[in-house]
């Protein structure tokens, strides 16, 4: 049994991939597993912790012992979050969440045309929802964000985990370097966490869970740094 050092906090974690529907049979999605949010959920849970679990479109089970709340597009998502962050102690985003949506949502199924040659697909934004978050007053909740980026240069990789976390106003940012095989959908993963001043506190990698771990390590000693969460 793992130390209770989050017993009493009540902990918000998103997970899985957002969904934009296109027509009633297809959408934009993304490769977002949510086995990492997922492993968050079941650590936290794991050392006292009362979760919520938003999920979004799992590929793998609904972990045992949490309160899970079901939702596909981003607009659910963002819903779904803000309720459940209302009074947390932590909020961890890792769901992947789509930037944009199709304009509009066809009733029919989308059908090609001879000799159309092609489709062109118009998307407007999403919201932010960890940028909302991060905007508004969140006293007494700690909120801790990803950056999923591509970019193989370790430095640049960490700039640009920086720059994200100052402009959606995360309390810690997990930097995820993703691609083809890295990040999502695997059982593996590899992180670095940043603070408000663009520290590296910890990096992890491993088993999602172990990784998981690690970003809680670096969460109770937050909690515990600041007497007003
Ligand atoms: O689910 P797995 O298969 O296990 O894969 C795990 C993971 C790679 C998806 C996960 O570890 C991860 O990195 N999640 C964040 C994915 C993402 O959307 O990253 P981003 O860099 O595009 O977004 C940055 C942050 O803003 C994230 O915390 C995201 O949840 C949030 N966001 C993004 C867009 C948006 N419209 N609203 C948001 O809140």
């Amino acid at each position: 049994v793992p130390a209770q050092d989050l017993a009493g906090r009540r902990v918000v974690v998103s997970a899985g991939g957002t969904r934009e529907p296109l027509d009633p049979v297809r959408f934009l999605g993304n490769r977002s597993s949510g086995k990492q949010g997922i492993a968050i959920a079941e650590a936290a849970r794991a050392r006292g912790a009362a979760v919520t679990l938003v999920a979004a479109n799992l590929e793998v089970a609904e972990p045992a012992g949490c309160d899970i709340r079901r939702v596909s597009t981003a607009m659910e998502l963002r819903e779904a979050v803000a309720d459940a962050a209302a009074g947390a102690d932590v909020v961890v985003m890792a769901a992947a969440v789509a930037d944009y949506r199709p304009a509009s949502v066809s009733e029919a199924k989308l059908k090609k045309e001879p000799g159309d040659g092609g489709l062109t697909l118009e998307l407007v934004r999403n919201p932010d929802i960890l940028a909302e978050l991060g905007h508004a007053p969140h006293d007494g909740t700690l909120l801790v964000g990803f950056a999923a980026e591509t970019e193989p240069d370790g430095a640049r990789l960490l700039e640009l985990g920086r720059a994200k976390r100052a402009a959606k106003g995360a309390d810690l940012l997990v930097v995820n370097r993703v691609g083809w095989n890295e990040g999502f959908a695997g059982d593996d993963n590899a992180v670095v966490v940043i603070d408000r001043h663009g520290e590296v506190v910890a990096s992890a990698e491993g088993s999602k869970l172990s990784v998981a771990h690690a970003m809680l390590d670096v969460i109770v000693a937050q909690l515990a740094d600041a007497p007003d969460r």
